[in-house]
Order: C-alpha cells, then structure tokens, then sequence
C-alpha cells in the first residue's frame, strides 16, 4: 500500500525529479523520512503532522515511512512538506491516489495548513511541462508557474482547498501569468548629469553592446551616479532573457511577488561581499551576486577596495558566463552572463592626476591601490574611462544634457541590428550583443577597412595588446558603429574611439 506523489529538488539550475513513496504498514507507530534528508526535510514531518491536525486528521497509529527517491541524491529545501502530506492523504485513503499520478507537487506547509511560497517553483513549473506533468504549487507562487505554458496548474492557498479541489467539491482556476511589478523603480535620468560627455558617450556604448566598463575618477565626480542611470537606458529583457532570468532569481527566493522579472536585473554588492555570496556557493549552495545579475548589470562600486580573491574569482566567469561552484558532493553550475560595470578612484585618497587638487603622495599612493587590481582583471574590462571632477560653472550651467530616454532609443536601435545579426548564428553564439560574440564571429561581422587595419596593428604592435585585448577592442569598435548606423565594414574612426577606451594601451602609443 504505497502512495507516490512527484516532486522535483535542485541542483545548480538543473531540476531532478524525486519520488516521494509513502508506505503505512503494521508495527510500531512512528514517521520516518528517509532518502538524504537534510534538516529542514526531516523537519517537515511536524509541519505535516500540525498541517493535517488543522484538517481535522490525525495520522492512524501505525508505521508511516516516506522514501525520497533516488535515495543517493540530497534533499534541500522546505517545498518537500506538500507532497509528503498528499502521499500521506493518498495512503491513508482521504484523496484518491490515481488522482495525484500526474502532478509535479511543491509547497511549504504552515501548522494551520496554510501553504507557503517556496523557491524554485518557475523551473519545476518548466520541468512539469517537459515531462508532460501538471503542477500544484503555493498560491503566491501561482503567478510564475503560470508562464510555463499549457499545463494545469493548481495554486491553493491552503492544503483544505486542494483537498476539497480533488475531491470535486470545490473547484479552483488556474492562476494568471503575472509580471513582477516594479512599484516606485526609478532610475535617475542621465540629464541629471552635468558635464561628464565621454563618460556619458562610454556607458552609452557599454549599454548598447553590453560591454564591461571601468570608470576611474575623483571623489565627487558622479560615478556612482552614471552607474545608477544605467538602469533607465538599457532595454528590457527578451522573452526568452526573461525567463532564464526569472527561473536564477526563483532559485534563489527572489521573486517575492511570483512574477517574472521585466527589467534587467542591475546588481551593486556592497565591497565587503564574500566570495559565495558573489560567485555562489555556501552550505546551501544558492546562485551568487553574478548569476542575479545574468543579462543584465553588476555594479562593483569602490572596485579595489573588494577582497582580492574575490575579484580574481571573477576572471573565469567573466570569460566563460557560468559560474561553476564544486563541492565535495556536488559540482554545480549557474549561469552568469553579466555585464561588469566598476567605478574607482585613482588612488586612497582619491585625487591623482586631478589639476585642482594634489595627490600627497604621488604617484606611491595611486600605485599602491591599482596594484590591487590584477592585470588580467582589468584585461577583460572591455572600457575604461576616466571621470574628472566637474567644474563648478559646469554645475551651474542648466541642465541641457539628454534625456535618458533618447539615449535608450539609440541603445535599442543598435541592440536591435545585433540581434538581427546574430539570430543567425545559432549554435555559435551564446547571446545576442556584440560582447558575446566570439573571435570566429567577430571576424565574419566586423571586417576592417584598410585605414582601420594600420591603425589596430599599429595599436598591437606599441601597445603590446593581448589577444583577448584585441578582440574586446574590436567588439566595442563593432558597436559604436552599430551605434552610428555605419554599414559593414569597420572604419578608422570606429576603431580610434575604440582604442581610446583602453587607458593602458593609449599611454604606451
Ligand atoms: N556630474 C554631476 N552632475 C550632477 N551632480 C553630480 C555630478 N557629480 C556628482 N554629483 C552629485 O554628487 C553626488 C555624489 O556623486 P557620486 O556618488 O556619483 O560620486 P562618486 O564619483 O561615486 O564619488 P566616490 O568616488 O566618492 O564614490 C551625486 O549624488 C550628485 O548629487
Ligand atoms: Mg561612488
């Protein structure tokens, strides 16, 4: 007499089915799990045993086993109550078990038989529907199920309505597909921002290419503030981007309001974040700061001042767009495909190489603190720009700088001719910008002129540039053409501007 109910755990973004076996048999009372449960599985039996009293249920006096198979894989997460209780009811005969056999079932159960929202409930939504399987799911959760497609999908508020639905009593409607309200998101407009022209230019071309940028500046300047404008002239995410986005953040319990997510994501971790909680990982492993940010921004303000190794930690997902996290039981891996933006000041105190004011201890003092950052890092920071002080008549002159809206038009106008680019070149490509192009591609979509040619080459040969270096300016120079409108063929000017970006190779020209 064994009841099965089915239900999903999580590794990485990978969904693994698990069957949940609930067995009453003579002998001694008790309620055993079994199959790797970690603390808060094991845990769930008392929720279950309150969830069913509040039902008016007691469970019979006999030997109540629950299985999680496969038993060799370890079980996280609170979202095993639900399933575990419908196996039970199921054995115990108050719901039929044939009734259950096409569900995938998750949901945290409160001591009065309330069902909570847990995490993860978009990708099981999406393995249900690979599987063919339908889905029961918390009630506040019911809003991101309902964009994996035509399945049916029950969303209780409580374990008594499910019951009742399953029983034919009372009959419940599938819940709407609802996209995440952002309530009082505002980015600040970038004419708000006086002065700071190249600056302004540099995150233009970052945002249409999603490119990484590097600002370096004074105290003051507004670095923190063109950051923060970044949000208002990118463009929204793709379906497809959406849902990808959507399904990292519901892994992490990040989608409170069980929407899908519209903007794209814009992280800022604060300088002293840990490693896992940038890259990912902990005991429980959970998506870091990079996956958050997957199509989207990470912002790193005040860049040197983060703990080395975790800046190194970045070098490989910045080149590979995962994060893979190992541990001793399991290798885990989350997408990561972010656009970088870091701000700095040129050295502790902040102002070297500014005309007004005297760095102390020049130059030690700027050495000491850009040594902090390694030369591969800053090799894969496609731009660098310096941010000097604005003058006070700056300040003062009225505020005659462009909207962020006409700026945002401009980036989806060249966003848009790089997807139409790269749709193309499916298999090859990863994305659909500039940044994620690879050398084989770049070379197909960015054919140089003659002028621009001596140019790059001269650039190579003074500049000492690395391969990586050399692509990264190629791909900027591909998107402030996109950005201009020019055709194919990549000019002298493209490639100058492009080069103009990278502080280190312009100071050996
Ligand atoms: N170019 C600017 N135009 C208008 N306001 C500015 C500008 N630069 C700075 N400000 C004002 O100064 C404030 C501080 O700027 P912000 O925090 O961006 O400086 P920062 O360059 O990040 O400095 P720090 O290196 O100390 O972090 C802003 O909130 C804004 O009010
Ligand atoms: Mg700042």
């Amino acid at each position: 007499m064994v009841a099965r109910v089915h239900t999903v755990s999580f590794q990485g973004i990978e969904v693994k089915p698990v069957d949940v076996q609930v067995q009453i048999s003579n002998g001694l009372p008790g309620f055993t799990i079994v199959g790797l449960p970690d603390k808060a599985v094991a845990e769930s039996r008392e929720r279950v045993r309150a969830a069913l009293h509040a039902l008016g249920l007691s469970l019979p006096p006999k030997r109540l086993t629950v299985n999680l198979a496969p038993a060799d894989l370890m079980k996280e997460g609170s979202h095993f109550d639900l399933p575990i209780a419908l196996g039970l009811l199921a054995a115990m005969g108050v719901i039929p078990k044939s009734d259950l056999e096409d569900y995938v079932v998750l949901g945290e159960l409160a001591l009065d038989a309330g069902i909570r929202s847990v995490s993860g409930v978009l990708p099981a939504a999406m393995h249900a529907n690979e599987n063919s399987r339908n889905l029961i799911c918390p009630g506040a959760c019911g809003g991101e199920a309902a964009w994996a497609g035509e399945i049916d999908i029950l969303a209780p508020e409580n374990l008594l309505q499910l019951v009742n639905h399953i029983k034919g009593t009372q009959v419940m409607s599938r819940p709407e597909a609802k996209l995440r309200e952002d309530a009082g998101f505002r980015a600040p407009d970038l004419s708000e921002v006086r002065g700071q022209e190249t600056a302004k230019r540099a995150l233009e071309i970052a945002a249409a290419g999603a490119h990484n940028l590097l600002m370096i500046g004074p105290p003051g300047s507004g670095k923190s503030m063109l950051a923060s404008c970044l949000p208002g002239i990118l463009p929204p995410l793709l379906p497809r981007e959406a849902l990808e986005v959507s399904m990292i953040h519901s892994l992490a319990g990040a989608l409170p309001a069980g929407g899908l997510l519209r903007h794209r994501p814009f992280r800022n971790p604060h300088h002293s974040a840990s490693q896992p909680a940038l890259i990912g990982g902990g005991y429980r492993v959970r998506p870091g700061e990079i996956s958050l940010a997957h199509h989207g921004v990470l912002f790193l303000d005040e860049l040197p001042e983060f703990a080395r190794g975790t800046l190194e930690a970045l070098r490989q997902p910045l080149e590979t767009g995962d994060a893979l996290v190992a541990r001793a039981n399991a290798h885990i891996r989350y997408p990561a495909r972010f656009q970088l933006i870091a701000a700095m000041n040129p050295c502790r105190c902040g102002y070297l190489g500014d005309p007004e004011q005297e760095c102390t201890k020049a130059p030690r003092c700027g050495a000491d603190y850009q040594n902090r950052l390694s030369g591969p890092l800053l090799d894969r920071i496609d731009m660098h720009v310096d941010v000097a002080a604005v003058s006070a008549l700056d300040l003062q002159k009225p505020g005659t700088g462009e909207a962020s809206e006409t700026v945002a038009a401009r980036v989806a106008a060249a966003r848009n001719i790089q997807k139409a680019r790269y749709e193309g070149f499916t298999g090859v490509m990863a994305g659909l910008t500039n940044a994620e192009a690879s050398g084989k591609v770049l070379e197909a979509v960015a054919p140089m002129d003659s002028a621009a040619k001596a140019l790059m080459n001269q650039a190579v040969e003074k500049g000492k540039l690395s391969a990586r270096a050399y692509f990264r300016i190629l791909r900027v120079a591909r998107t402030i053409a996109d950005l201009s409108g020019a055709g194919e063929a990549l000019s002298r000017v493209h490639i100058a501007e492009s080069l103009s970006y990278r502080r280190i190779v312009l100071s050996s020209l």
